[in-house]
């Protein structure tokens, strides 16, 4: 039995059995955009451990300052005692920030579902509306607040009733709804456009991904979110922004959202901005949090070793011009995959902003419908030709690597993918 496999039957023995596993390996190490497995085996990683290693695995930046405040302390519980390291992180973070969120206040936490719980009491605390919107297909996390607002797959759902009101309307995932991008656009700002005027009084949030994450890596149009923002604004309802998997400069901007002309009101973000260290943050626009002392807290937030990994984070993607490498990547990749889509009858749509890209794997491109055997076997082929991806949505592959992936890298993994579609191609 190989050293994995070991492992994984252990883990098995004790461990939860509600968490994702879909490749038999078990991580050994990882540097840069590639990891081992427990056995040796070295992989090409298009996943960045959930879209979270973006500036690579032991970067040494990261490394450094890591190792330099575990000598000094790794956490003082910062929400009760005051520390410079958080303040300069927080500082840092607001300088990337749009205007003008960038003179707005920080919330510390340590996950994405905790980033988007404290939007969620923020905006009920400052509005007193009792409902909040959430689209079809959103994952906002797994706390009862966030998984209220979650509509992603049922199984994340079943079991956990009751939830908070939320009224949930349809994100315009046009390629699925088998519409126009405009007209899906204008259907569904009409659809949020009722709920808002249904909740009108009451309804505290729209809760919004930028590009839907774990629903399918789905780019709206771009009238959707200037639309949507309009609308918020005419019914005195805040905008709350989940960057928690398009932000720290995934799609090329700091903030998602940023790509469409768009400025939230309030903006959760965790997964990179750690560099992989538990690190999130809720960013609200100037004059919205002015909740008391004790109104919301924890014990970990601004935590000294996930700061100093943050901080280092920020800077070395500035420094390197991350954000411009992953358009560049990005476009080149999207262009190689569209060449893939015109050969191969199974790859339907192909989308995204920067390295944050979606395979729509359908059974043919006429039906449209989702190709999820096909979807397994691209992903265990590419597996065994030591190729790391993940899934999201009903039958969508998502492509999103570290920010300083090269292009001899990406064509690397692309060169894999071909011969696993070629593969699935001719076995039909
Ligand atoms: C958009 C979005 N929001 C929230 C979350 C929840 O983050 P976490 O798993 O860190 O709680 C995720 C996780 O995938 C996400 O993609």
């Amino acid at each position: 039995m190989s050293k994995s496999d070991k492992i994984i039957k252990r883990d098995m023995r004790i461990l939860s059995t509600s968490m994702t596993r879909d490749y038999p390996y078990a991580f050994k190490k990882g540097r840069g955009c590639y990891i081992w497995d427990e056995d040796n085996k070295k992989y090409l990683d298009f996943a960045a451990s959930i879209a979270t290693m973006n500036v690579g695995y032991t970067n040494p930046d990261v490394v450094k300052a890591i190792k330099k405040q575990a000598e000094k302390g790794t956490h003082c519980a910062f929400p009760d005692f005051y520390a410079e390291l958080p303040v300069r992180f927080a500082e840092t973070v607001l300088g990337n920030m749009p205007k003008p969120l960038n003179k707005g206040r920080v919330f510390f936490s340590n996950s994405g579902t905790e980033s988007v719980e404290a939007a969620l009491k923020l905006a009920k605390w400052a509005k007193r509306g009792k409902y909040v919107i959430a689209f079809d297909h959103s994952f906002h996390g797994r706390t009862m607040g966030a998984l209220s607002m979650t509509f992603s797959k049922p199984v994340q759902r079943a079991g956990f009733a009751p939830f908070l009101p939320v009224k949930h309307v349809p994100y315009p995932y046009w390629y699925r709804m088998k519409m126009e991008p405009e007209e899906c656009s204008q259907f569904c700002l009409r659809e949020l456009e009722k709920t808002m005027k249904l909740l009108d009084g009451e309804c505290s949030a729209l809760f919004i991904e930028p590009i839907q994450g774990e629903g399918g890596y789905v780019v709206p149009p771009k009238s959707f979110m200037k639309g949507a923002r309009k609308l918020c604004d005419d019914y005195d309802i805040l905008m709350c922004d989940d960057e928690v998997q398009a932000g720290c400069w995934r799609t090329g901007k700091f903030l998602g959202i940023e790509n469409f002309s768009v400025t939230p009101d309030i903006v959760s973000l965790a997964k990179a901005l750690g560099g992989g260290l538990p690190l999130g943050l809720m960013i609200a626009k100037p004059g919205l949090m002015k909740w008391p002392k004790s109104a919301h807290s924890n014990t970990f937030g601004g935590n000294l070793l996930s700061c100093a990994a943050g901080l280092a984070t920020l800077n070395y993607i500035k420094k390197k011009k991350l954000g411009q490498n992953a358009v560049r990547v990005g476009n080149y990749i999207m262009k190689r995959l569209n060449e893939m889509k015109e050969k191969y009858e199974c790859l339907g749509d192909v989308r995204g902003l920067g390295l944050m890209i979606g395979m729509e794997i359908v059974q043919n491109k006429k039906s449209r419908k989702p190709g999820k055997a096909e979807r397994e076997f691209i992903m265990y082929k590419s597996y065994e030709n030591r190729l790391i991806m993940l899934g999201a949505g009903t039958s969508v592959i998502r492509i999103c690597p570290a920010l300083n992936i090269t292009r001899a890298q990406a064509d690397a993994g692309l060169n894999v993918l071909d011969k696993v579609f070629h593969m699935l191609h001719h076995k039909k």
